[in-house]
């Protein structure tokens, strides 16, 4: 059965530009409820880390001093189908592919940039949402 938590980070360009109070908007409209959320930063170290998996692609070094550039909003959220459901909402991560209505295509800049990140099984949501949110802060 599918679970019912993913994790999200609404990414430094998306905070800069002032897109994160819409951005939710579109989460809860879709029925996420909202379980932790915090704006925080990410360091060089700390994102490395939290991108390891992507260590050997080439827009490696690229994606870990783009997620340091600036604060963040982390969060994690609660819906039946959680991670799928999301990734649907956000839409594709290449901005000219994503649909019509998707979170992406409305806010996002380009592929590098493109303002949100989403959980791809619910297996990594659970480790994301533990990297920033202890259980004592998830509601
Ligand atoms: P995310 O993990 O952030 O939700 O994005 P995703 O699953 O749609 O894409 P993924 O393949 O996991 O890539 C992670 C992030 O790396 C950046 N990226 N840049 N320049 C490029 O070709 C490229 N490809 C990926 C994006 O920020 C992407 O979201
Ligand atoms: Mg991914």
């Amino acid at each position: 059965m599918a679970g019912t938590t993913t994790f999200t980070m609404i990414k430094p360009e998306a905070f800069a530009a002032g897109h994160t109070g819409n951005i939710i908007a579109k989460i809860t409209e879709a029925g996420f409820h909202i379980k932790a959320m915090k704006i925080t930063r990410l360091d060089n170290e700390k994102a490395g880390e939290f991108y390891a998996v992507h260590k050997e692609r080439p827009f490696y070094g690229e994606l870990v001093s783009y997620m340091s550039s600036g604060p963040i909003v982390a969060a994690v959220l609660e819906k039946d189908n959680a991670v799928a459901d999301f990734r649907k909402l956000i839409g594709a991560t290449d901005p000219s592919e994503a649909e019509e209505g998707t979170i992406r295509k409305a806010f996002a800049k380009s592929k590098a940039e493109n303002a949100v990140h989403g959980s791809d099984s619910d297996e990594n949501a659970q480790i994301e949402a533990s990297f920033f949110f202890s259980r004592f802060e998830r509601y």
